[in-house]
């Protein structure tokens, strides 16, 4: 999804960033006669994960309780694939890079402003983030508008419960998220690829979507720096850009956010950015996908599922020409 700004103006990408990873890992394969629903999630996490938590751990731990309602039956990435391969333009634009250059992210102190249109407008610290509700563990499916995706034990709660304590006015339809941009801790930001700060948003009620997951942990642990240290949403039926990392700001706007990456190419990323396998990006098709440390590079491609798989919010879209509105 990376742009490349000629000497022209015109934009053009990567083809490195539109390419798939050369080589996955082909990793030894899982139990394929999983009976559905007769193992609990946090069972197949820790059939599936076991490898993972056999690496370092790098960070602090966070107990959260399994929310079996919300773990996908797929089996989770392993760890350290979805450590090392990131998109977290603030510390450069390569898979790599965020793993390596995120450890001058300081992650503690900090705190979140939430503002707008709210009756009670708040500044959290990430205790308080911690204590609002009881963290649970959810399994969902990250899917990337590049065509990969991961499977991920993230630890969290829905939004909604963060939404519901400042109290929306009549005039909130839309939420805004801003990332830090310091160029002291990320050395990404002195690059032009995307206008600093990262900001994303959502309509309220997908915000208010039980499925979107203000996000502090994964794997056990509190997220890593990579992956959007302290804290981040996740919004499992949309494309993977829409899940802000390492937010500083919550606001809440009567209009649609103006969101970085549908500001940098607005024909390509769209404010919705629902996942689609009908609808492809002018570059690519959204048909299909290679599943981050499973699927080798000779595989053929999984199949795309509309909302990611998560066909309970179709009713959030009732009415709208998705095509239009991608
Ligand atoms: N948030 C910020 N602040 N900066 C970014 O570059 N990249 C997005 C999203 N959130 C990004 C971001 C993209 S394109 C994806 S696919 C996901 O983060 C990747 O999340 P992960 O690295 O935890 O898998």
């Amino acid at each position: 999804m990376l742009i490349k700004r000629n000497p022209n103006g015109i934009d053009l990408p990567y083809p490195s960033e539109i390419t798939p990873r050369a080589v996955f890992e082909s990793r030894r394969s899982f139990v394929k006669q999983v009976a559905r629903g007769s193992i609990a999630g946090s069972a197949l996490f820790e059939m599936a994960g076991r490898e993972a938590f056999a690496q370092p751990a790098s960070g602090q731990k966070l107990a959260a309780k399994v929310n079996n309602a919300y773990v996908v039956m797929d089996k989770p990435t392993a760890y350290k694939d979805a450590t090392s391969y990131n998109n977290f333009y603030e510390f450069g634009t390569d898979k790599a890079d965020p793993a390596h250059l995120a450890s001058t992210l300081k992650p503690r102190p900090w705190t979140v402003s939430i503002e707008g249109e709210i009756k009670k407008p708040l500044t959290l610290d990430i205790d308080s983030l911690l204590k609002l509700a009881p963290l649970e563990e959810r399994v969902y499916r990250l899917r990337c508008v590049e065509g990969w995706s991961m499977v991920i034990p993230w630890i969290g709660y829905s939004l909604a419960e963060l939404i519901r304590k400042v109290e929306p006015n009549g005039n909130a339809k839309y939420i805004e998220f801003t990332s830090l941009a310091d160029k002291k801790q990320m050395p990404g930001i002195g690059s032009r690829v995307l206008d600093w700060p990262y900001v994303e948003g959502l309509r309220l009620d997908e915000a208010m979507h039980p499925l979107t997951l203000l996000t502090l942990g994964m794997y056990g642990e509190v997220l890593p720096n990579q992956n959007g240290a302290p804290v981040r949403v996740v919004v499992p039926w949309k494309y993977g850009f829409k899940s802000a990392k390492s937010i500083v700001k919550i606001r809440f706007t009567r209009d649609q956010p103006k969101t970085a990456w549908n500001l940098a190419a607005p024909q390509e990323y769209g404010f919705y950015s629902n996942v689609n396998p009908e609808v492809d990006h002018p570059r690519w098709s959204q048909a299909s996908e290679r599943r981050i440390g499973e699927d080798g590079f000779f595989t053929r491609k999984r199949k795309t599922l509309m909302f990611n798989g998560y066909s309970e919010v179709a009713s959030l879209y009732a009415g709208m020409d998705l095509r239009k509105f991608f």
